[in-house]
């Protein structure tokens, strides 16, 4: 198969009230918005730099946030999306460190706004975003990884089918320390059989009978 150096991107991909889309130099207020007011909600999962969160969440240091997500997209090494409900930014979800050849594998990353948390946006994000990655995106795998305590995280990727694969000791440095991981994956031979992620997320959640 010919690719370009970033095949399928920029997209946007849109489930019901909730869509994906490249992010965009007038994203700063809002995403400064949510991202200070979910502080407590969102360090204990994320290796940020050294600083304050108010000015490493500020509407100008997203600038410097956009500029390398832009130059890591033009690169073919990442997928970075803004979460939207309802056409609002509620949250983040990147296809990360994609390395294709004999790999074409990624790693996803993602948050919510506390504030709408528990209605299903992420898992509906996560589904549009693997199956872009098995379509257009030309990817064969994908990759979370989630630390033990973080149980709503994990709740995620169980409810969609991700598979258990691997725990990675002292595996990344969040939130003060050194923490354990486990790994979760799924490749895209996994899912072909339901007509794709997407799909499967909507039988589970269709109410029974
Ligand atoms: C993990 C996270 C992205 C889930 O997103 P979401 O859109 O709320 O996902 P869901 O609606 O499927 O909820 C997942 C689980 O969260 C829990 N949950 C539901 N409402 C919640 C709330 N208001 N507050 C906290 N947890 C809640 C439930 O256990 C739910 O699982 P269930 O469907 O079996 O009941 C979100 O909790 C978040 O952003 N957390 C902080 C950042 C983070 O952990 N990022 C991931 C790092 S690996």
């Amino acid at each position: 198969m010919m690719f370009g150096v970033s095949p399928g991107w920029p997209v946007v991909l849109v489930d019901g009230q909730v869509s994906l889309r490249p992010y965009r130099r007038s994203d700063a207020t809002a995403w400064a918005e949510v991202r200070r007011a979910n502080q407590e909600w969102l360090a204990p999962w994320e290796s940020s730099p050294p600083g304050p969160w108010a000015e490493l969440n500020s509407p100008s240091a997203f600038r410097y946030v956009h500029r390398d997500q832009r130059r890591s997209a033009r690169r073919g090494e990442s997928m970075p999306f803004a979460v939207c409900f309802r056409g609002h930014l509620v949250g983040h979800l990147n296809l990360g460190n994609i390395v294709r050849r004999a790999f074409c594998s990624a790693y996803v990353g993602y948050w919510v706004d506390s504030r709408v948390a528990g209605q299903g946006i992420i898992p509906t994000a996560l589904a549009l975003a693997v199956d872009h990655a098995f379509g257009p995106g030309g990817l064969h795998r994908v990759e979370v990884n989630i630390r033990p305590e973080n149980k709503p995280s994990r709740r995620v990727v169980e409810k969609l089918g991700f598979r258990e694969e691997a725990y990675h000791p002292r595996y990344m440095h969040i939130d003060g320390a050194w923490r354990d991981h486990i790994g979760y994956a799924m490749t895209s031979e996994e899912v072909a059989a339901d007509g794709g992620l997407l799909a499967r997320w909507h039988r589970l959640r269709a109410p029974a009978g």
